[in-house]
C-alpha cells in the first residue's frame, strides 16, 4: 500500500518534471527564436543604412568632409560674401558654383588670381557690378575661400 502511494508520486515528480521541462524548452526555444529575429533584423538594418550611406556619400568624394571645404566655408561665412553670393543663386554677385564651374580645369595660379580679386574688388567678367574691395582679407585667407569656392563645382 505505502509502496504503491511512493510509486505514485514518484510516477507523479517525473511527470511533473517533464512537463515543466518541456515548458523551460518552450520558454528557451521562444527566447532564443526572439533573439534570433531581433538579431536578423538589427544586422539587416544595419547593414542596409551602412550600404546606403557607401552609395549615396562615399567619404572620398563627400566634398563637406574635406577640410580645405570647411576652412573657407568658415571664412566666407565670417565676411560678408554672402551678402552678395550664395551657392546657387545669384544675388549682387555670380553664384559660387557658376563661378567654380567656370573656372574648373584651370591651372592653380586661378586661386593665387581670385584671391587678389577679392582683395582688390572689380568687375567686368561677369558684368559692370563691382565686387567691392576686401583689404582686410590677407592673401591666404582669400585663397583659402577661393579653394572653397572652387570646391562647388559640379
Ligand atoms: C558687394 C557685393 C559683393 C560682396 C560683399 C562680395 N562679392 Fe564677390 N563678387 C561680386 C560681384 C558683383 C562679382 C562679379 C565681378 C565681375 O564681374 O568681375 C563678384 C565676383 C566674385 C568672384 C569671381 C571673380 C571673377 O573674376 O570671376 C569671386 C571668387 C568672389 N566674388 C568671391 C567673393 C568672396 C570670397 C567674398 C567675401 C570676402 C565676396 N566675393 C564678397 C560682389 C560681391
Amino acid at each position: 500500500m505505502i509502496l504503491q502511494i511512493a510509486k505514485r508520486i514518484n510516477q507523479l515528480i517525473v511527470r511533473f518534471w517533464e512537463l515543466s521541462n518541456k515548458f523551460a524548452n518552450k520558454k528557451t526555444m521562444r527566447t532564443g527564436l526572439i533573439l534570433l529575429l531581433s538579431v536578423l533584423v538589427f544586422s539587416s538594418c544595419g547593414g542596409g543604412s551602412s550600404n546606403k550611406e557607401k552609395n549615396n556619400t562615399p567619404a572620398t568624394s563627400d566634398v563637406t568632409k574635406n577640410p580645405d571645404y570647411q576652412k573657407g566655408l568658415e571664412l566666407v561665412s565670417k565676411s560678408n560674401c554672402l551678402t552678395c553670393h550664395k551657392v546657387d543663386e545669384k544675388l549682387t554677385g555670380p553664384p559660387y558654383r557658376e563661378v567654380a564651374n567656370k573656372y574648373a580645369g584651370m591651372p592653380d595660379t586661378i586661386i593665387k588670381h581670385l584671391a587678389g580679386k577679392i582683395i582688390g574688388g572689380g568687375n567686368g567678367v561677369w558684368g559692370e557690378i563691382f565686387m567691392t574691395p576686401h583689404p582686410d582679407i590677407s592673401q591666404a585667407d582669400a585663397e583659402a575661400m577661393v579653394k572653397y569656392i572652387l570646391l562647388l563645382k559640379k
